[in-house]
């Protein structure tokens, strides 16, 4: 019994330095860019105005504050292990350090689901948009190509598209993506530009009141809460990918010094855009009006620009194409270092030599990825993408208070300057976020953590790397 349990909570040893599988192309400004292409996305493209009409109004501006914190907290946990703990693999790998294999397996495993779940859930957005496009052009797509089967709709083909697309250029080489997605985040942040200085002189204070509609949090007589908290455990969307820069690790130049400046530059550069793009929001049009699929779009034509509103839909698309891109990249690191520990098949870490990616994982990934983005519709995915990141964040922030217990001889490679509350208060802040979710959310999320632990005790366990050589 002793033996079972020093196997599966065996750990690994904090190491700064990895075979160099992977090509070392990334710097600070790289990996900043990674983070700005991952984040701004459909959170605050659509889910803003979704929030501010049904949850919170105005008062949404206050629901991306409180999960922004929750994110900032969360980001200096990772800061912090990403300096320390080092390597690929995101969460999964400083809980491999932190509270051995079992629990490791077990973040990685809510990795899986919530980097591609949330892949799926943009392409369902980027397809909506494209098609609004494609529309306004008088060549729009019929339902039956454009929704999943529950909703009427025969598959959701643009999405199933954009996917294979994004595989190819992964394939490609992660320098070329990286230029790509420069590119593509330069054109966002310009769409959001041309957003704001429209919107900044067409502002009624009138809009903003009353600020609060729904107060902190309520529940109405049908069951469904609303109110500033549960928009921001919606809104948290918005956030997800910034804990993705740490995934490209192996990557980077200079792990130790450029890790934390992209996961906190990046954070608190969307933090301060998305406060001042959903102050502008609900300043320009009435709150309860925000509910549609384009919010930011129907603001800019409601005040009279239609030109300006379809130069941000196209800005949109761009802006969701660098999300998808990077949350991907994200996803195949994830595996990659599952795989190369032994806990996930061995076929799924090999490299290509003339690309020095790994193919075999983007492929599959892609094939996958793209028939649950083509089927399965958008609202179930978002839902399950929350709980995922919530829960990863609240074992990062567990993870380093282990850490600093348990490697305290290793003082000098981490960056304890950080308070010690601030773990405490990324568990607290993140653990409130998961309770206002919905309990079939949670359901769904104990469901996969099941099969998760199935396919460990079946195969990764006697799999493990760890087995060659003493823990
Ligand atoms: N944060 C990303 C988005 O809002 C996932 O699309």
């Amino acid at each position: 019994m002793n033996n079972f349990f020093a196997q599966i909570f065996r750990k690994k040893h904090i190491h700064h330095k990895h075979p160099a599988n992977l090509k070392k192309c990334l710097d600070a400004l790289d990996l900043t860019l990674l983070g700005v292409g991952c984040i701004i996305g459909t959170g605050i493209f659509v889910l803003t105005g979704i929030a501010a009409a049904n949850q919170a109004g105005p008062a949404v501006i206050l629901s991306f504050v409180v999960s922004g914190f929750a994110c900032a907290f969360a980001a200096l946990s990772y800061a912090e292990l990403s300096s320390s703990v080092g390597g690929c693999g995101s969460a999964y790998g400083y809980s491999y350090v932190a509270f051995g294999e079992f629990f490791a397996w077990i973040i990685g495993w809510i990795l899986l689901m919530e980097y591609g779940m949330s892949i799926a859930a943009v392409a369902n957005g980027w397809s909506g948009y494209f098609n609004n496009t494609l529309t306004a052009m008088n060549i729009g797509l019929p339902d039956s190509l454009t929704k999943a089967p529950s909703l009427g709709g025969f598959v959701n083909l643009p999405a199933m598209v954009i996917i294979l697309i994004i595989m190819s250029l992964l394939i490609i080489g992660v320098k070329q993506s990286a230029k790509f997605n420069a590119a593509m985040v330069f054109v966002k942040l310009l769409t959001i530009t041309l957003f704001i200085s429209v919107a900044i002189f067409n502002v009624n204070p009138a809009n903003w009141h009353p600020f609060m509609p729904y107060g902190w949090f309520t529940t109405l007589p049908d069951g469904k809460t609303v109110g500033v908290l549960a928009g921001a455990s919606l809104v948290f969307f918005a956030y997800v990918g910034f804990d993705a820069v740490s995934t490209a690790a192996e990557e980077a130049i200079n792990p130790q010094r450029d890790l934390p400046k992209g996961i906190i530059g990046s954070l608190a550069f969307c933090t301060v855009i998305y406060i001042i793009v959903a102050s502008l929001l609900t300043g320009v049009v009435p709150y309860q009006e925000l509910n549609v699929s384009s919010p930011v779009a129907y603001a800019l034509e409601k005040i009279g620009f239609q030109g300006a509103s379809a130069l941000v839909a196209t800005g949109v698309i761009a802006g969701l194409t660098t999300v998808m891109l990077v949350l991907y990249f994200a996803l195949t690191r994830i595996i990659f270092a599952m795989s190369r520990d032994g806990l996930l098949p061995h076929i799924l870490s090999e490299v290509n030599q003339t690309t020095n990616t790994p193919i075999r994982v983007i492929i599959l990934c892609g094939l996958i990825i793209s028939a649950i983005a083509g089927f399965i519709p958008l609202g179930t995915l978002a839902e399950i993408v929350n709980i995922g990141t919530l829960a990863a964040f609240v074992i990062v922030s567990l993870g380093v208070i282990f850490i600093r217990k348990l490697h305290k001889e290793n003082k000098s490679t981490f960056k304890n300057k950080w308070h010690p509350l601030i773990p405490l208060l990324g568990i607290f802040s993140c653990g409130a976020l998961m309770f206002f979710l919905p309990a079939e959310t949670w359901r769904r999320f104990f469901i996969w953590i099941f099969i998760g632990i199935i396919f460990y005790f079946a195969y990764s366990m006697k799999h493990s790397h760890l087995n060659k050589k003493p823990a």
